[in-house]
């Protein structure tokens, strides 16, 4: 991909000096407070290549985010192609994020997913983008609001993939924006 460039960011696709980051993001406790799945070195590297050749293949994708000034990675933000949500057509396009937590409360998951919205709506030309949480992931849904998305309850869902094991993270609700909403 053609990396995209805000104020104090750039958003690229992987390279090999992430992957630490990236485990950690998938392993970290806070990070993953809302998911079932904590992932080991070796399959987050295998998430990485997959991601990697999702966004070498398609132009866009759950993207590195990268803070211009110092180089550092905070986490990733992007695009992705929904599979298996209930209600949802498969190859809809969904933005999500997920940032290390030293660089929560600065903003930064709201400037690249305004970046990644814009490329949505502008360069591609969706006429649709959705973003999905555990209902009570409340620091999630808040970026969805801030960045212009509504609130479609009538779409919230249950996870297929979430085990009963996990109550409290069956109950996922929905977001979505139109190429015409406000943007904020
Ligand atoms: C969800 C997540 C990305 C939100 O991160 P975040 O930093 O709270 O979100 P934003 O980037 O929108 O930042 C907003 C905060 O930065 C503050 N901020 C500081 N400087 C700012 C700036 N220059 N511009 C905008 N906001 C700024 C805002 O006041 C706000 O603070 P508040 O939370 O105290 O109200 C983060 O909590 C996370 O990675 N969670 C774990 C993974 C996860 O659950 N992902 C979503 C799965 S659906």
């Amino acid at each position: 991909m053609t990396p995209l460039r805000t104020e104090r960011l750039i958003l690229r696709n992987w390279e090999e000096r992430d992957r630490e980051l990236f485990h950690r993001i998938n392993s970290d406790e806070r990070v993953m407070e809302f998911f079932v799945m904590r992932r080991h070195r070796a399959e987050s590297d295998a998430m990485m290549d997959w991601i990697a050749a999702g966004i070498d293949r398609n132009g866009f994708g759950l993207a590195a985010v990268e803070l211009a000034d110092s180089g550092e990675v905070a986490g990733f933000c992007g695009l992705h192609l929904t599979n298996n949500i209930p209600g949802v057509a498969d190859g809809s396009i969904e933005i999500g994020w997920r940032m290390a937590p030293e660089f929560w409360g600065k903003g930064i998951a709201g400037e690249a997913a305004r970046a990644w919205r814009d490329f949505g709506f502008d360069h591609l030309g969706l006429d649709r983008i959705i973003s999905f949480a555990v209902a009570g992931n409340h620091r999630s849904t808040a970026v969805m609001r801030r960045i212009g998305m509504t609130a479609r309850p009538e779409h919230d869902f249950d996870h297929p993939n979430v085990p009963d094991s996990h109550p409290e993270l069956i109950r996922h609700v929905l977001y979505e924006m139109l190429p015409g909403d406000p943007r904020s």
